[in-house]
């Protein structure tokens, strides 16, 4: 007998296609003693129809009735004003709500007594924890899509083409940042043909790039001496100086390439400027230069805004892409849903939730409350 009932909201935010939970998920979650509703359409920006969800096991409602019954909220994205105004004191929150970017919506949402679960705070180097890694599976989506997005939008070959008429020279991809999402991008890129340099602040990527059969670039890092174990593997901000000097290191490297990928994040903070619009005017018309860093904090690249794409007068192309998890809205919420069914399975072992601060992996997620 279930004790614990579940509701996967649809997604409110413009242009968000993800969805918390897909049907192959509902038997799981059922099977461990969870109750599961699923708000009327919530699946269909992704593919899933609702008849799917109830064929799985769920019960497809109105909201009303989601909020009514659901002891647990689930959602991909932070809720809108209206959603989270919906919440009741006792239920709990669960999703990316990006507690350090948004730090006033759980404050809200816990002053009113809603608990928040945000899957962004999981302590990730925790073995046991990789499999609700839910920023893993979606910067490995966006890396992919990246990769493709730049190869589309670049007027030539990736790779070196032989033919009756010549050869075709091979696309020179560079990608800055090289963690889960610009790893991926590094590996498509490299599959498509490419060839493929990389540059991260932290030096443990190294191993990582080269591995992928890319380039490590020997620019001096002030993080080449610095062990990045105690900020759980994730790099530091750099400081005006420093971010000056890796900018004149890497500006001869930019320049040269036909596609640039961008991807260095700070955990709530404002992402590097690592791309100004000096060295974008020093590159090749045709050039495309893709920033997936970009959001409403800024990005990687200079005046690079989300979801819109600029064809600067000297023509380099640049793609503002801060939410290429949505455009591949299947996989992303596939791999979401399974990052949940694992985190759920670990919140309710017997049927019923147990929000225990005291667990290191639901104190960490639960973090957001006291932050
Ligand atoms: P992220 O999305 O926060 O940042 C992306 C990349 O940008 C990082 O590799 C970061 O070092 C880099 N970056 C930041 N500032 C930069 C700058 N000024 N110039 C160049 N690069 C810069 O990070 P992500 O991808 O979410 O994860 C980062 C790291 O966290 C991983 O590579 C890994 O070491 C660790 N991690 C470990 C996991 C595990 O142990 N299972 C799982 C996921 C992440």
């Amino acid at each position: 007998m279930a004790t614990v009932t579940v509701g996967a909201v649809r997604e409110r935010a413009p242009g968000e296609r993800r969805v918390a939970l897909v049907p192959e998920a509902v038997p799981l979650l059922v099977r461990a003693g969870i109750d599961v509703l699923v708000e009327t359409g919530a699946g269909s920006g992704a593919w899933f129809a609702d008849a799917e969800y109830t064929a799985a096991g769920a019960t497809v409602v109105p909201p009303d009735e989601l909020y009514a019954r659901a002891d647990a909220v689930l959602c991909v994205a932070p809720p809108d004003p209206e959603t989270a105004g919906a919440l009741r004191a006792g239920q709990t929150l669960i999703g990316l709500l990006e507690p350090l970017r948004h730090p006033e919506l759980v404050a809200e949402l816990t002053g009113r007594g809603v608990r928040t679960v945000s899957l962004d705070l999981l302590p990730r180097t925790l073995s046991r924890a990789q499999s609700m890694d839910a920023l893993t599976s979606q910067a490995t989506i966006a890396g992919y899509k990246a990769a493709l997005l730049a190869a589309d939008s670049y007027d030539r070959f990736f790779p070196m083409l032989t033919t009756a008429a010549g050869t075709m020279r091979p696309a020179q991809v560079l990608v800055l940042g090289a963690g889960v999402a610009g790893l991926q991008t590094i590996a498509t890129a490299r599959r498509l043909g490419a060839v493929v340099s990389a540059y991260d602040v932290r030096p443990a990527s190294r191993g990582e790039v080269e591995s992928l059969g890319a380039r490590f670039l020997d620019v001096q890092s002030p993080q080449n001496e610095e062990p990045d174990t105690e900020r759980g593997g994730y790099a530091r901000e750099l400081t005006t100086g420093e971010q000056d000097a890796q900018r004149a290191a890497l500006d001869t490297h930019i320049a040269r390439s036909d596609v640039v990928v961008t991807t260095a994040q700070v955990p709530g903070r404002k992402p590097p400027l690592l791309v100004t619009s000096a060295v974008l005017e020093r590159m090749r018309p045709g050039s495309v230069v893709l920033d997936l860093a970009a959001s409403d904090l800024g990005g990687n690249v200079e005046n690079s805004e989300p979801d819109k794409t600029t064809v600067l007068a000297g023509g380099v192309t640049v793609i503002g892409a801060g939410r290429l998890p949505s455009a591949m809205a299947t996989a992303a919420s596939t791999a979401y849903a399974r990052n949940l069914v694992a985190l759920l399975r670990h919140l309710a072992p017997d049927g019923e939730l147990v929000l225990d601060p005291d667990d290191e992996i639901t104190g960490a997620l639960m973090g957001g409350e006291t932050s």
